[in-house]
């Protein structure tokens, strides 16, 4: 009954994507979608700062594998105060009571056993944040239905998986001018927030292509998710499902709607082979639109590109790809963590060997010790670092994205990822597709700030 319901929705959510899909027009061979109107009297919700929260009182939904580390992290932030849990399985939601008890903490109040049964957790006037880690297709209708009953959001990705959702998730938060924010971990690995600061402290000189990625095969995972809902959507979508772990950090990178804007992508995919053999070879025959491997080149406004990759089929090392390339400068994560600078790019005091700097290879190991410590994020203290590494999360980044949306919720400050942040790295899910389904063509990436894009200048944390 269960499923049939999620299949339901999952076949209205593709039907709708349809809809939407089909409110397009073919102009000088690129593809444009509409853009909304802003209903009148509604405002943008750029740099949004809301009253300080002394006490975060979290609901989470979904605490299968995702949620059920979220919920560890939790109990270790401080000002927190965990007061629901929401799953299908009542025993999942036991299972992460005893990370609240080892904490100290009050036991939640569990929800479960009806796939509405969060609705009622969102519906309480002691929670102020939902977080949510079930699976993408009910993320968007749960962050609306958290934010029209008051309470800010934050929701594993992607967020919203099209353009329908996308737009009715931007419209909710600039309505109810509430904090809706995408859990983009990536953006706080400690080698892409150091390349950050490096970035804007001129390091890279004026940065001109970057790249992001997930190519991560998924053999070990595919049977672990609740229901099959990975790849019930794998083989039902074309394009790159999931874009943000690449999107993101690249993106701050770029100031996108900080004073720079996505205008044009381009999609190509492969065949899929690797996804349907696995399956026949379990005994599924069913068609997979997947392919195994699928890039999007974009270009901004200010003639910057950026090139995503997915592939989570084929056997490879796990890479991310992180790619800064700088008019003086460039970094990389993957395959090989390190840093090429220009001669004259730093100065003495910053690093040993400055003077063999040299653009044709990376600086040795020294000197990118010393620039990790010079140009470490000035959202990092050594406690922040040391405790973040103890408690984990991707070796300590999933702590310091929950721990800087804690601490901004606290203090009243402008969270460091917003709600049109979350569209424009979630819009390569529908916009991928309409390019590779329509010959590769060209699809205009909407602005989802209706104009405000230049207001903001720069990408920075609020302190
Ligand atoms: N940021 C990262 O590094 C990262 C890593 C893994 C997963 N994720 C994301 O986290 C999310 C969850 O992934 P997962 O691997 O934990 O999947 P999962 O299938 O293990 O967990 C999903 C959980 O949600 C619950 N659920 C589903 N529908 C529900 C409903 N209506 N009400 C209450 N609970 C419901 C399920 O019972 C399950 O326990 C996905 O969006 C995924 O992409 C992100």
């Amino acid at each position: 009954m269960k499923r049939l319901a999620k299949n339901t929705l999952f076949l209205l959510s593709s039907l709708l994507l349809a809809v939407f899909s089909s409110c397009t027009c073919k102009t000088d061979g690129i593809i444009r979608t509409q853009t909304p109107e802003r209903p009148d009297g509604q405002k943008d919700v750029l740099e949004l700062a809301l009253p300080p929260i002394d006490t975060v009182r979290v609901g989470f939904i979904g605490v299968g594998m995702r949620g059920e580390s979220a919920v560890y992290r939790y109990a270790h932030i401080p000002g927190v105060q965990i007061k629901a849990m929401c799953d299908l399985h009542a025993d999942r939601v036991e299972n992460c009571q005893r990370f609240l008890r080892e904490a100290g903490m009050p036991d939640a109040d569990s929800y479960a056993g009806s796939p509405d049964a969060w609705k009622a957790m969102c519906e309480r006037d002691d929670i102020n944040l939902i977080y949510i880690c079930t699976d993408w297709i009910d993320h968007a209708e749960m962050m609306v239905y958290a934010m029209e009953h008051g309470k800010n959001v934050a929701c594993e990705v992607p967020a919203a998986m099209n353009l329908e959702e996308i737009w009715n998730v931007v419209n909710t938060a600039e309505r109810t001018q509430l904090h809706c924010m995408m859990l983009e971990n990536c953006c706080y690995d400690f080698f892409e927030m150091t390349t950050l600061n490096m970035a804007q402290q001129g390091l890279f000189g004026e940065v001109m292509h970057v790249e992001g990625a997930y190519l991560h095969c998924l053999d070990q995972f595919w049977d672990e998710y609740e229901g099959n809902w990975r790849m019930t959507f794998n083989k039902a979508h074309r394009g790159d499902v999931y874009p943000t772990h690449g999107m993101g950090p690249v993106s701050q990178l770029l100031n996108i709607h900080r004073g720079d804007r996505l205008q044009y992508l381009v999609s190509m995919d492969t065949k899929a082979v690797s996804i349907p053999a696995m399956l026949r070879a379990k005994g599924d025959s069913s068609e997979v639109a997947n392919g195994d491997h699928t890039m999007t080149m974009i270009r901004t406004v200010n003639g910057k590109t950026i090139q995503i990759q997915h592939n989570t089929a084929t056997p490879r090392p796990y890479s991310r790809l992180y790619e800064c390339t700088g008019t003086k400068g460039y970094a990389q994560k993957y395959p090989v963590e390190g840093f090429a600078l220009s001669k004259g790019t730093v100065s003495p005091d910053d690093v040993p060997n400055y003077q063999n700097l040299n653009g044709h290879r990376f600086v040795d190991a020294e000197t990118k010790a010393a620039l990790m410590k010079k140009y470490r994020s000035p959202i990092l203290t050594d406690d922040l670092e040391e405790h973040a590494k103890e408690v984990g999360g991707h070796g300590g980044m999933d702590y310091i994205m929950d721990y800087r949306l804690v601490y901004c919720l606290r203090n009243g400050l402008p969270l460091d990822m917003d709600v049109y942040d979350l569209a424009e790295w979630c819009s390569l899910i529908p916009l991928s597709a309409l390019s590779i389904e329509n010959g590769f063509a060209p699809v205009e990436v909407p602005d989802f700030t209706r104009g405000n894009w230049n207001r903001v200048q720069g990408f920075h944390y609020a302190m």
